[in-house]
């Protein structure tokens, strides 16, 4: 039976969406002959039908090797609290009606969400309202559960790591301390496994809050070993023990959470005080979510996008196509959004990092 889909990309970007994109459309129309309806920014697209459009076989030609989404995104306008301006106030309302309208105006037959935790939370929702829903997990900071892996996590990484390279011939030559702080809100697996692959000597990640007296000594020792420079690479939730993290701005109605920056300046100010070495700091920011996808994120991407219409085709709504050691599965989305794929502070790649000689700040 010939179906109409829809599919969004919500939340931040991410390399590999596009790939997801061109996934779903070509083995929805080559294995299935269906159509395949875009929905632009996220949610905001149901919220607004001119935000709709067909995706053929053309739209996605080309688009494999590319950042971003051709579909746009937001990591704002969440339905059931959607910010609307009332008396020349924001004011939070419950749109989702809308969107449930929408979805049947469009005559979809299901709705494939591509987003992270946030965006899958409310693609949760939505299936409760009664919308089929299937979900596609994608974040830079792999913190979902229910999927041993995200895509673009894999291209956030490389990016990290080649920073750390570029940081480390410049740290030699100048006998520096360098600091590299990357993403990584809650999670610390781009800090951990970028730290392990480009030889960070110092790793900080929100799992671990860390002790700036320990940091300093670990650095002084090895200067005193005649290692005269330093690599820390600092995830942008890690904080002090007893301390916060650094938020660079506050939430408000139109952002629901805050934006974090500035932990990297905050340990070169203390590791200055106590050390007398130069520091300089380099902030990554989004850099790690642009950029051509990898071959393991073009793949990954691909797979989920295919298996995502093949959940369609099965009519397994409510679920989330994951990565299950080799194999594509599927999991709840329930599942998959109760809590953080975090880093387990006494786990394998932990031990790894200090079995290496990496100070993880405690
Ligand atoms: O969720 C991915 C992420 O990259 C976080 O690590 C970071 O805190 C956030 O997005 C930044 O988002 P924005 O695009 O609003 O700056």
């Amino acid at each position: 039976m010939s179906k109409k889909i829809g599919i969004l990309t919500g939340g931040g970007d991410c390399p590999g969406l596009n790939a997801v994109i061109r996934g779903v459309v070509k083995s929805a129309i080559i294995q299935h002959g269906w159509e395949v309806i875009g929905i632009e920014d996220g949610f905001d697209g149901l919220l607004d039908l001119n935000k709709c459009r067909s995706l053929t076989l053309e739209s996605v030609r080309g688009i494999l090797p590319r950042g971003g989404t051709i579909l746009g995104t937001t990591n704002r306008g969440n339905p059931f609290s959607y910010p609307v301006e009332q008396d020349g106030k924001l004011v939070p309302l419950d749109l989702s009606d809308r969107v449930v309208e929408n979805v049947s105006m469009l005559g979809l037959d299901a709705l494939i969400a591509v987003g992270g935790e946030g965006s899958l939370k409310i693609a949760l929702e939505l299936a409760k309202k009664g919308v089929p829903v299937v979900g596609v997990p994608k974040t830079i900071d792999n913190d979902l559960r229910g999927t041993d892996c995200t895509f673009g996590y894999n291209t956030a990484l490389e990016t990290a790591t080649d920073a750390l390279d570029k940081l480390h011939t410049t740290a030699e030559s100048h006998h520096r301390v360098m600091i590299l702080e990357v993403m990584g809100r809650y999670a610390g697996w781009i800090a951990l496994e970028s730290g392990i692959a480009g030889g960070a000597d110092v790793i900080l990640i929100p799992e671990i809050p860390f002790d700036l007296g320990h940091i300093c000594a670990s650095i002084k020792k090895r200067s005193d070993r005649g290692n005269r420079f330093s690599i820390l690479v600092v995830a942008e939730g890690a904080f002090p023990s007893g301390g916060d993290r650094v938020v660079a701005k506050a939430a408000d109605e139109r952002y629901t959470i805050e934006r974090l920056g500035g932990i990297g300046q905050y340990v070169a100010k203390q590791i200055e005080q106590c050390l007398e070495m130069d520091v300089r700091v380099t902030v990554l920011g989004h850099l790690q979510r642009g950029g051509s996808p990898t071959t393991f994120d073009r793949a990954l991407g691909s797979r989920f996008g295919t298996k995502a219409v093949a959940m369609i085709a099965a009519g397994e709504f409510g679920q989330m196509a994951c990565l299950r050691g080799r194999h594509i599965g599927t999991v709840s989305i329930e599942d998959a959004t109760r809590d953080l794929n975090l880093v387990d502070p006494e786990g394998e790649i932990v031990r790894t990092a200090e079995d290496l000689g990496i100070m993880l700040g405690r």
